[in-house]
């Protein structure tokens, strides 16, 4: 299919960074890698850090944000960085109150019935969330040149979720109740939330990243039609509210190789692939008009790394030689050994980088 919400083709020159090529299809020395929740528990140095400060502390302390962000960079050479923050920080802004206690995020003060979508506030993220700008200037400051800084946030439905639910959930069931109940006032809640991530994007550029993840890690809860209405829908608003010339827009939306067409319309640069869908069966749903990021099941590093080695290169040989970016089809685990990660970004880089001479 064709992407037609694409801007003008993207011509980087030749030396700009490798992770930025590949997302704009450009010819590339090696595949570049990084990978989702690079920095985090698995990590001995985020760990200390973390003894020291509890989890949302690290996402509103400009300098604790910047610091573990530059962990995984220095540690384990991957080719871009994602900023240090969490997904539910913007629903603190809306008026929600959120926290992490042991197992998993707790949301309250957000939506428990229909009307509590009209008070829920959109302010600019500048004036609640600078602090988040502030560790994108931080971050850029500490930053090698090769290596750009991936800016994030969620994508509605998969923040809806977290606002309807109050935390996670097994099957979603509360939200799509919600969907199916209260449509006129989904609607109003989804504008709110593209209206919010927008602007909360639009800052993370502003301040320096230089690439943008919408992550929409529950939308395989949707089936086709409705994954259409509220998934695609708002996720391409979004992309369109985000984009501009040479800062490529990534979006993620997890378990959704069964309609991944319908995720290509979201008129993305960057198609996030889970490990349920290989990346040549991925390309011929697309077409050649996005590059593609992915897909080893993050499990895989718990095993013996001969089969890590192995699945990586079964997964370069899918992905073909052109508009790959290297990751996981969703984030790394607090039991992975941090030598597997670092075995597994130098190998993808010699491995990648034969092909790449041989011309495949
Ligand atoms: O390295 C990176 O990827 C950047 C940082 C990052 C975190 N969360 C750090 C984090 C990013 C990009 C996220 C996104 C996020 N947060 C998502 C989307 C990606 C995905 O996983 O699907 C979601 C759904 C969340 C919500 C969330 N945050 C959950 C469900 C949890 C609990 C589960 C867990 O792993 O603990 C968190 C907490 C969280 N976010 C941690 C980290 C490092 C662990 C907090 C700790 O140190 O105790």
């Amino acid at each position: 299919m064709k992407n037609d919400s694409a801007p003008l083709p993207t011509l980087l020159p030749a030396d700009a960074p490798v992770f930025l090529r590949a997302c704009f299809r450009q010819p590339v020395e090696h595949t570049p890698i990084w990978l989702m929740r690079q920095a985090g528990r698995y990590l001995p140095d985020y760990r200390a850090v973390r003894a020291k400060a509890d989890f949302l502390t690290m996402c509103h302390t400009p300098e604790l944000s910047a610091e573990v962000t530059l962990q995984p960079v220095n540690l384990l050479g991957v080719d871009a960085a994602i900023l240090f923050s969490d997904l539910l920080i913007p629903l603190e802004a809306m008026g929600a109150t959120v926290k992490f206690p042991e197992g998993g995020p707790e949301i309250t003060d957000a939506v428990e019935q229909a009307s509590d979508v009209h008070k829920l506030r959109t302010p600019p993220a500048i004036e609640t969330l600078g602090y988040t700008a502030e560790a994108v200037k931080l971050i850029v400051a500490g930053l090698p040149a090769h290596v750009p800084l991936i800016g994030f946030a969620g994508a509605p439905f998969t923040l809806a979720s977290y606002l309807i639910e109050g935390g996670g959930s097994k099957n979603y069931q509360k939200t799509k109740a919600f969907l199916y109940q209260h449509p006129a006032e989904a609607e109003i809640l989804f504008d709110k939330l593209v209206t919010m991530v927008a602007d909360f994007l639009n800052m993370q550029i502003d301040a320096g990243c230089k690439a943008v993840q919408i992550f929409d890690s529950w939308a395989g809860a949707l089936d086709p039609e409705d994954y259409e209405r509220w998934g695609t829908r708002y996720t391409r608003r979004l992309v369109q509210a985000v984009r501009r010339p040479g800062v490529p827009v990534i979006v993620f939306a997890k378990g959704t190789g069964t309609y991944f067409d319908r995720v290509a319309a979201s008129g993305a640069d960057v198609l996030g692939v889970d490990w349920t869908l290989p990346l040549n069966v991925a390309r011929t749903h697309v077409g050649p008009d996005f590059a593609l990021q992915g897909n080893m099941d993050p499990i895989r590093l718990l095993g013996p790394f001969e089969q890590v080695r192995a699945t990586a290169d079964r997964i370069l040989d899918a992905a073909g030689s052109a508009g790959h970016i290297f990751n996981l089809g969703h984030g790394l685990v607090p039991q992975t050994p941090p030598d597997h990660v670092k075995r597994l970004v130098d190998h993808v880089h010699e491995s990648s980088a034969a092909r790449h001479r041989a011309g495949g």
